[in-house]
């Protein structure tokens, strides 16, 4: 990603390697990110982030493996106060963004789609499980909520197929479906965004509020 300005790999640091990450993410620059891997998720520290720039820095999910977690932490371009319908709508472009660059990296190789396919299955899982989790109980019971989530588990289904046509070689194919998907994804986050996320920061008072939008991205 092109406006990366640094990887931190936490792993084995100290406690003053927290304090680095801190002073840097301080100085990005709107649309700057840098990325971060630690053994599992920094909950104390991405606490202490939101504390010191809060509702400047978003941060998302790249990995999860058995020896690390890879994330993206990104300044706030300046305007509409943070919120979770901004930080989710963000996520959404994010998502979108991955798939669109796996689609296109196939191009350059099987291997590199996959790179960027790991990423996006990890991100849109973290970004569906916050959803049903923390989002839906909010809507249900209704339509609204149970349509949206018929979709994700379609989603799933349709990414699973896309898995399979990447392990068996077939990049012509990925990138066919791939395109696909990321119209049903794009439709899907148009529906989230018009239906569902208004009603996040409207029925929630503003500590809640505050409180939802760093549980979004800690839990
Ligand atoms: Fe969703
Ligand atoms: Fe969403």
């Amino acid at each position: 990603m092109t406006n990366c300005v640094a990887e931190i790999d936490l792993r084995g640091r100290t406690g003053t390697a927290d304090d680095e990450v801190m002073d840097l993410a301080e100085t990005l620059r709107p649309g700057q990110s840098l990325r971060l891997v630690s053994l599992q998720l920094p909950r104390l520290l991405l606490h202490r982030l939101h504390e010191r720039l809060p509702g400047h820095l978003y941060v998302g999910l790249l990995e999860t493996a058995a020896d690390r977690v890879r994330l993206h932490l990104e300044r706030r371009a300046p305007g509409a106060p943070a919120s979770s319908r901004d930080f989710l709508s963000w996520d959404h472009r994010r998502l979108e963004r991955l798939l669109t660059e796996a689609t296109d990296e196939v191009k350059q190789g099987l291997e590199h789609a996959r790179a960027r396919f790991e990423e996006l299955s990890c991100a849109l899982d973290r970004h569906v499980a916050t959803e049903e989790l923390l989002l839906f109980p909010m809507l249900s019971p209704s339509a609204e909520a149970d349509g949206l989530s018929s979709e994700h588990a379609w989603l799933a289904a349709q990414r699973r197929r896309l898995r399979g046509t990447l392990d068996g070689g077939d990049a012509l194919r990925f990138a066919r479906e791939g395109s696909a998907l990321a119209g049903a994804l794009a439709a899907h986050h148009h529906r989230e965004e018009r239906s569902l996320y208004g009603v996040a920061d409207s029925t929630l008072d503003e500590a809640a509020r505050e409180r939802m939008l760093v549980d979004l991205q800690t839990l």
